[in-house]
């Protein structure tokens, strides 16, 4: 498909905006340099979230500047063409190419940023830079401020103030437009047929790994480029280590798997638990734990629509949680004491949610001036519950090693929410329905 940058100019126009409506000055803003895996090995590249989001341009070793004002400009530095590097790591564009085919309205070697920053700061009010998170940038900016102000005999002055660019790009992010609505939208797509391979292969006697290999396949053979995470393929009491992504343990009849996985596509991610039993039938205690889970999600999601609080659905899920485990005899007391005390944490743990776009913890605040956010329509949140019950004093041993979380990506619509990731079989008739025709 070839790309639009329509929603890419529009955005760099609305951030000019922006910044010409806080007092005007230039933004810089560099993609994320490569890293080195072993010696002279880099780890697969991944570009900014901030600089993709206003660009669309791929290759390392790139800076977006823009200049605000009465007439606005976007400038972007980036490699030259180099034949010889090309031969043997692949194309580049060169900033002639690139100024075509990304619209920018100029484009200049890479080479000379450092020393047209000295030109470009020179009588503007402010810098718009990302403070703070690379000490190299943080070090170059101030390089640049102070060759404007070596210049100050000359008659220039330098910027007076240096501001966050991320923050306002942040309040962009958080709603996304129409291009990024589609692209989360595929990406669910693919990272949902991905569950249901997973659940075509799981069995005893198969290594967590083996389904990875799964996953994997199924992200890359739709275009995916790679996945959004390290995926969490967690049997039996792996399921209650949260961050668990070694995946190499073999699969027992009897252990429920629980697998956090979703694919990156075209920048965007996906993030998807299921959390199903390798034999294919859930056993009693797994499905009185599953169907609470699933209760729990669904009343987070009934909370989902504009003009809700961020909060809201984390509320209701805890409230089915905590009263699901004072039912089940996990808990004793009151539901409110269980809310009050925070005795559910014990196997409620984590928050219920989290923005989705770029990032899969993606930018944006959840609060503004120590209020939760109002949820408005182009929202893009993940909806995920869970329970984990490990082995403890008091803990019926019924219950031992479940660990469920089910999670679906949500967009906020103007009526509601449209939960993307659907295609996912979620119920315990669909989970055991797709399972019995491995
Ligand atoms: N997969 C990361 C998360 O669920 O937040
Ligand atoms: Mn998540
Ligand atoms: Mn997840």
């Amino acid at each position: 498909m070839p790309l639009d940058i329509a929603p890419f100019q529009a955005r760099r126009a609305r951030l000019l905006a922006t910044m010409q409506a806080a007092g005007g000055g230039v933004a810089i803003i560099p993609t994320a340099p490569e890293r080195f895996r072993n010696r002279d090995t880099t780890h697969p590249y991944r570009f900014d979230s901030y600089f993709y989001y206003l660009t669309a341009f791929r290759e390392p070793e790139a800076v977006l500047v823009l200049v605000a004002g009465a007439a606005p400009r976007s400038i972007l530095f980036c490699r030259t063409k180099d034949m010889e590097r090309e031969i043997w790591d692949g194309y580049r564009f060169g900033p002639d190419a690139a100024r075509e085919a990304f619209g920018f309205d100029e484009a200049r070697p890479i080479a000379e940023l450092d020393e047209q920053l000295g030109t470009l700061l020179a009588n503007q009010p402010a810098i718009f830079h990302s403070v703070g998170y690379e000490p190299e940038w943080d070090r170059r900016v101030a390089d640049a401020l102070n060759r404007v102000r070596a210049q100050a005999r000359t008659g220039c002055h330098a910027p007076g103030q240096i501001r966050d660019v991320r923050s306002l790009i942040d309040e962009m992010r958080l709603v996304k437009d129409v291009a990024e609505i589609a692209t989360l939208r595929r990406a669910a797509a693919i990272s949902a047929g991905a569950h249901r391979r997973a659940m075509r292969t799981a069995r005893p006697g198969v290594h967590e790994y083996e389904v990875e290999a799964e996953l994997i396949h199924e992200f890359r053979r739709h275009g995916s480029q790679a996945p959004a995470y390290s995926s969490i393929v967690a049997s039996g009491p792996n399921a209650c280590v949260l961050h668990y992504v070694e995946n190499d343990r073999r699969m027992q009849d009897g252990d429920l798997l629980l697998i956090d996985a979703g694919c990156e596509l075209d920048g965007y991610a996906s993030d998807i638990t299921r959390s199903f039993p390798v034999s294919g039938r859930f056993s009693g205690p797994q499905k009185a734990v599953y169907e609470l889970v699933l209760a729990a999600q669904a009343a987070a999601i009934a909370e989902i629509r504009p003009g809700a609080s961020w909060d809201a659905g984390h509320a209701a899920a805890t409230r089915v949680l905590a009263q699901g485990f004072i039912d089940l005899g996990l808990l004793s007391g009151s539901l409110d004491a269980a809310i009050e005390s925070g005795s559910y944490r014990q196997f409620y743990m984590h928050r219920t949610g989290h923005w989705l776009g770029l990032d899969v913890h993606d930018a944006g605040e959840y609060k503004v001036a120590g209020e939760w956010r109002t949820l408005v329509p182009g929202n893009v949140l993940t909806v995920e519950p869970g329970a984990y019950i490990r082995p403890a004093a008091g803990v019926p041993e019924a219950f031992w090693n479940i660990g469920i979380r089910i999670e679906d990506d949500a967009l906020v619509t103007a009526s509601g929410c449209d939960i993307i990731t659907h295609a996912t079989p979620k119920s315990v008739a669909d989970i055991e329905a797709i399972m019995a025709e491995r």
